[in-house]
């Protein structure tokens, strides 16, 4: 049947207080969403069940059930690295917006009541934390080495050099304005992050601020990070930010490709940074020069999973800049037209980060996020091989930073991989035969959320 199959929507945090990155590390301090970045958030749930949930929606979803939520159909994660929680609770936010309270939202009792949800019906959808320690998936370019020596790279670049020059003066004048912050182009990012937000939030500051500084920013910091964040290459390290969220887009489409499979709509909420590798790895970044630039607050990008009439997949991709900007369909690699799925599947292939092993080396990280373990299996004549990766997954026993981080769980992986031997083979007796690309760090598919036996697995 032609129609839509189901969406993969890369959600934007909201507006939120200043916070500090470090220009050579990007590791981050303590932020938080605001009652603004919550608004924008629950607008942006309610645009995209407007577009894909509502009755007489454009584009909607045939197989969801979109007035009380069916957890089957509804995969949802995001990104909880070290920002305080504003990418979390921009989720939260979200799915307010998305599912709204519904009276239906309720339960008899054996008694004879009716119960209804609280505040008239509130759902409560199951969101994937997705913490560093645990996955590189949405947070790869933290303790990247090599991503750190390619944006040092970067800042010794004649072009970043030039740029510096060119932005000297400005950057001279708009020293009464950072109270103390320091005013280089390494910098950037912070000294736009505290105009912005001031400018936003605080009247004395958006008063006293000549009105082009702002913009003037603007143009730098999305230099900036254009620099910081893709790579001449879609396989540099430059773009580990995209490539290592790759696994769980491939993951996705994979799922909902699957006439089988319930699930119909995937979110995830995530940085900016992902989404300026992402364009830059699928040569959005070339067509269109507009996507330079920092996406706005709010932000979606989202891939939507379609069926012709003669049953080919294809996928058309949407992005929408903020709140107030029209969700707009892009085309991906210079192409005219949806892509062929398959084709996508091909070339984000090539570039994607499959899983923790691939991250430690490319990276040069032998310590830190699990990659201590990477070690020790790569090993030759370790006797601890383990036959599962993240979630569970894999056969082919690459290591897993989720359940064993230290030499000192050896012992206990070794009696463990016995028992997870065992359970993993009653497992896969169960689930569904499903065509899947190998070797990815993967998604809990539907069965395993629901399964018990996964479930004892996980604890
Ligand atoms: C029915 O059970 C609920 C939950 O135990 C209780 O709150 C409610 O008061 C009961 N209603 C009646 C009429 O007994
Ligand atoms: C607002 O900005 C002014 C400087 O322009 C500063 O003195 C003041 O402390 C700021 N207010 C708040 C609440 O941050
Ligand atoms: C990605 O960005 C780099 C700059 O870092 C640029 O040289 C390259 O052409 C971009 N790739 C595409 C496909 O636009
Ligand atoms: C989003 O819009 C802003 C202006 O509001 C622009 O500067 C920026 O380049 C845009 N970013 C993207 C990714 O489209």
């Amino acid at each position: 049947m032609a129609g839509l199959l189901g969406v993969i929507v890369l959600a934007l945090y909201g507006d939120s207080t200043t916070t500090y990155q470090d220009p050579y590390t990007y590791k981050e301090g303590f932020s938080k969403l605001t009652p603004l970045g919550e608004t924008q958030e629950v607008q942006l749930g309610s645009f995209l069940r407007s577009e894909y949930l509502a009755s007489g929606a454009p584009n909607k979803i045939s197989s969801i059930q979109a007035d009380i939520v069916d957890p089957r159909q509804v995969f949802v994660r995001a990104d909880n690295g070290g920002d305080g929680g504003v990418i979390f609770n921009s989720v939260v936010a979200l799915l307010q917006g998305l599912f709204p309270p519904n009276p239906s939202s309720r339960s008899s009792l054996a008694n004879g009541t009716t119960v209804v949800g609280p505040f008239g019906g509130y759902q409560y959808i199951p969101i994937e934390s997705v913490e560093p320690e645990q996955s590189i998936q949405l947070q790869g370019w933290t303790d990247c080495p090599n991503f750190e020596k390619h944006t040092k790279n970067f800042y010794e670049s004649e072009e970043f050099k030039a740029k510096a020059k060119e932005a000297a003066p400005f950057l001279n004048e708009i020293k009464p304005y950072l109270f103390g912050i320091p005013n280089t182009l390494e910098n950037i990012w912070n000294i736009y992050d505290y105009m912005k937000v001031n400018y936003i939030h605080n009247e004395t500051y958006a008063y006293r601020l000549p009105p082009s500084y702002l913009a003037q920013a603007q143009a730098l910091v999305d230099f900036h990070e254009h620099g910081v964040f893709t790579d001449v290459s879609s396989e540099g390290i430059g773009n580990v930010a995209g490539r290592a969220a790759l696994p769980s887009i491939i993951k996705s489409l994979e799922r909902l490709s699957v006439p089988t499979d319930p699930l119909a709509l995937v979110v995830q909420e995530i940085s900016y940074k992902p989404y300026i590798s992402l364009f830059n790895i699928t040569g959005l970044d070339a067509t269109y020069p507009e996507l330079h630039g920092l996406p706005n607050y709010g932000s979606a990008l989202a891939f939507e999973l379609r069926n012709n009439d003669e049953g080919e997949t294809f996928l058309r991709t949407k992005f929408k800049n903020g709140t107030n900007e029209q969700f707009r369909t892009l085309h991906l690699y210079g192409h005219k037209e949806d892509i062929a799925l398959n084709e996508f599947l091909y070339r984000l292939d090539l570039a994607a980060i499959r899983d923790l092993s691939q991250w430690c080396n490319e990276c040069g990280q032998r310590t830190l996020r699990g990659c201590t373990l990477c070690r020790s299996e790569l090993t030759p004549g370790n006797p601890f091989k383990m036959p599962f990766i993240e979630n569970g997954q894999t056969e082919n026993g690459q290591c897993s930073a989720r359940f064993f981080t230290s030499p000192s769980s050896w012992g206990f992986t070794a009696i463990f991989s016995v028992f997870m031997l065992v359970t993993f083979a009653a497992t896969k007796l169960i689930k569904s035969r499903k065509p899947r690309l190998s070797g990815y760090e993967s998604l809990p598919t539907t069965e395993q959320v629901f399964d018990d036996t996964y479930l004892f697995e996980q604890h």
